[in-house]
């Protein structure tokens, strides 16, 4: 399939209400916060500062640094394998700034009260500017890659979505939670002179557009009826596991990065496979996951983690206890995570889908 272009059709279910009343309330302030940081991504970066040779992101937190396929190519094929890992990434993110300008789009529609569609408002002007600075920098970067099959699903769902709360959901609280967590790690991993000028601010703006997300769904999530409640916990599960990964490896457009890089797919490809597979031999110290850091804390936040879901986390390696709230990355190999997958299968279930 063409991923270069794709239509999806989209039934918003509008709200207009005159209540122009603005309460003072967190979002008002937010909105607020929001008009007075806005930036040019044309005249606030100076973009004659970019340096082409330079190293794109610190490898060093990069788990692809932690492997020995990797740790085994010549010094030459390595840089330049990391160099499109940082293309690809950076790819995703353009893409992914694409979807939440629609997304957000629809949000001024969907949303019922005037303060959330004025933060969905200048929620649209940031995320144009985060495309346009992306864009500007990938194409300084030579060339970028398509979008990847999961966020393409995770996007066409979220935009055909009719209710504002899954969209918010699938939005504002995982994807711009993953972006939070890339960013934030961006600030630190960044080299790259130019990168490092606008890396810290899309943090902020993206900051605030999580904010949006989990003050808006803190007051929503408690009013919904049980089935839709549910509907929404499974939604935020699968969303989770498309993104981590840990359930199903996806490595579909990443193929391209390495042949980018000159590597012979066919030899080196088996070996990836047998230690994403085998996982015990990776060094995960220092390693940030935006999936532990952000994105599940903020789902637990807004209560859409239940009971019901802990032993399918626990098989992807998420160890969550909803009493104290405290979330531990045992990652997959753990025994009670082999454990959980075992009892997930024995009841016809599976890390994918454990309901
Ligand atoms: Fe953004
Ligand atoms: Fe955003």
């Amino acid at each position: 399939m063409d991923s270069s272009r794709f239509d999806t059709d989209a039934l918003v279910r509008s709200v207009f209400h005159d209540d122009y009343g603005l309460e003072a309330s967190k979002l008002e302030a937010l909105y607020s916060k929001s008009k007075r940081h806005q930036w040019n991504a044309e005249l606030d970066v100076d973009w004659k500062q970019f340096a082409p040779d330079a190293q794109i992101l610190d490898p060093k937190r990069d788990i692809l640094s932690r492997l020995g396929c990797v740790r085994e190519l010549p010094d030459g094929t390595r840089r330049k394998l990391y160099r499109e890992a940082a293309i690809f990434t950076l790819s995703q993110v353009l893409h992914g700034e694409q979807a939440a300008l629609m997304t957000c789009g629809q949000l001024v529609n969907a949303v019922p009260d005037v303060e959330g569609k004025f933060s969905a408002a200048v929620q649209v002007m940031d995320e144009a500017r985060h495309i346009e600075v992306f864009a500007r920098y990938l194409a300084l970067l030579g060339h970028y890659y398509p979008i990847d099959p999961d966020l393409q699903a995770i996007v066409q769902q979220l935009l055909s979505e009719r209710d504002w709360e899954a969209k918010c959901v699938g939005m504002q609280v995982i994807l711009e939670s993953v972006a939070l967590g890339f960013f934030r790690l961006g600030v630190e991993m960044s080299e790259e002179p130019v990168l490092r000028q606008f890396i810290g601010r899309v943090h902020e703006d993206e900051s605030r557009h999580v904010a949006y997300g989990v003050l808006t769904l803190e007051e929503r999530i408690p009013q919904l009826d049980e089935s839709t409640r549910e509907r929404l916990e499974n939604f935020a599960y699968d969303a989770v596991c498309r993104i981590a990964g840990r359930a199903r490896p996806s490595f579909t457009t990443q193929m391209r990065a390495l042949q980018a890089a000159g590597i012979d797919a066919a030899s080196f490809f088996p070996k990836l496979i047998a230690e994403f597979s085998n996982p015990e031999g990776i060094d995960f110290t220092g390693l940030a996951d935006p999936i532990v850091d952000t994105v599940i804390p903020n789902l637990i936040r807004v209560g859409l983690v239940p009971e019901r879901h802990l032993r399918g986390y626990l098989a992807q390696g998420f160890r969550i206890d909803l009493a104290s709230g405290v979330l531990e990355d045992v990652h997959t190999f753990h025994p009670d995570a082999r454990k959980a997958r075992a009892e997930l299968e024995a009841q016809g279930q599976s890390a994918s889908r454990p309901w």
